[in-house]
């Protein structure tokens, strides 16, 4: 028998496929199936960026390997994080990568040992565990809770597990909890990085997708660069998921040291995506804020209609995400997802995909309009599983 290695023997499938087989046998018997399970976004990408993708595909030189981050990539970075952030970066303080998935799982790989500790948030983004994984890093799930309104109990984690620690993983606004987190919490984090000596990884995917006031950069807070960096994904913001466009961003000595691991096993992003990459950040951000008052819509018109029909579902208070309880006597979060979709058509990802404490709930992902969600709503309340 062929032998595997003992990381590729501990990875799952997932459920999408089981959930997937069940959406199928549900639409066999003729229901429209409502799919709210994967956070793509359904808005199209604008055309100024699509543009520069296909005016760079005209000539064959973008088509070679790309090797380096062009200057104008660089710069557009640069100019980016001063204007909406208010950050000053400089080019040493910035690589790309293939999307935030990508660059997530390799980051264990520079920043841990075996023996080491990686901090992740639980219920988290699913690539925050490969990042451990892959680093053959022992994940070390800090709980997010409805009772501490989804933040890190920095208190709660032991001493000794914090010297064990190489890197701290923060993601505010949350996948999946669509909890934003005050200063404090990056504060405390740097405060805690720099007495125990590890690096704080922040995912900045969601801060144009925030319902009060502005999201921000973690390299924004004093000391951040000294600590660590963030990813940085254009995927949600600009609607560019496929073309996996992403950045790490921060500490100088980080960004070298993931630049040199990408460097042994990538050539670097294709020309035309950079193309995309610099019409994005330079482009005009209209855009960007009106799909962040439909996200707002959509979270409205499933939240509060949610609860209008007795299910108690608070705003999500940024991300494209929903993070609802499952209603009592339902089972697990998977059995109840399972019931939703045969009972209702709607599909949503069970909580427990998430991590452990993601069990006892499910996840909805605002990629309909308005009227889709008020469909889903309705089918849901006469399907009268919330009875
Ligand atoms: C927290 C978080 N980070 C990153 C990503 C994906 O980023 P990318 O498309 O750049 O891989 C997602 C996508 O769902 C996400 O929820």
């Amino acid at each position: 028998m062929r032998k595997f290695s003992s990381l590729s023997n501990s990875l799952g499938t997932g459920v999408f496929a089981r959930l997937t087989v069940k959406k199928q046998e549900v639409e066999a018997k003729g229901v429209r199936v409502i799919d709210l399970f994967v956070g793509t976004p359904d808005f199209p990408c604008e055309q100024h960026i699509l543009d520069a993708g296909i005016n760079a595909m005209r000539d064959p030189e973008n088509i070679k390997y790309s090797l380096l981050d062009s200057p104008e990539m660089t710069g557009a970075v640069i100019n980016y994080y001063k204007e909406r952030y208010g950050v000053q970066l400089t080019a040493d303080m910035i690589a790309s990568c293939n999307g935030t998935q990508d660059g997530m799982g390799h980051i264990g790989m520079i920043l841990a040992d075996p023996e080491d500790v990686v901090l992740l948030p639980d219920p988290g983004y699913i690539a925050f565990e490969t990042s451990a994984l892959f680093g053959r890093a022992r994940p070390y799930y800090y709980r997010l809770t409805a009772e501490n309104n989804f933040l890190p109990d920095f208190d709660a984690i032991p001493d000794e597990v914090y010297r064990r620690t190489a890197y701290l993983v923060l993601s505010y606004p949350s996948n999946p909890v669509g909890a934003v987190a005050p200063p404090e919490v990056y504060k405390r984090a740097i405060e805690l990085a720099k007495r125990y000596g590890f690096a704080v990884i922040n995912d900045n995917a969601y801060s144009d997708i925030i319902f009060e006031g502005e999201g921000g950069s973690f390299l924004s807070y004093e000391g951040a660069t000294e600590v660590g960096a963030e990813f940085f994904s254009l995927s949600k913001s600009f609607n560019t998921t496929g073309s996996r466009i992403s950045f790490l961003i921060g500490d100088p000595e980080i960004v070298a040291a993931f630049r040199k691991l990408r460097s042994q096993y990538d050539f670097g992003m294709f020309m035309p995506v950079q193309a995309m990459a610099v019409a994005a950040l330079t482009g005009d951000r209209k855009g960007v804020k009106a799909r962040c008052e439909e996200y707002r819509r959509r979270r409205d018109a499933l939240c509060g209609g949610l609860r209008t029909v007795g299910w108690n579902v608070p705003d999500s208070q940024g991300t494209m995400f929903v993070w609802a309880r499952v209603p009592e006597g339902h089972g697990t979060s998977e059995q109840f997802a399972e019931e939703l979709i045969e009972r209702a058509g709607v599909i949503c990802t069970p909580g427990s995909e998430f991590g452990p404490s993601g069990e006892g709930y499910v996840r909805f992902a605002l990629v309909k309009p308005v009227e889709v969600l008020e469909a889903a709503v309705k089918a849901i309340a006469e399907s009268g599983i919330l009875d």
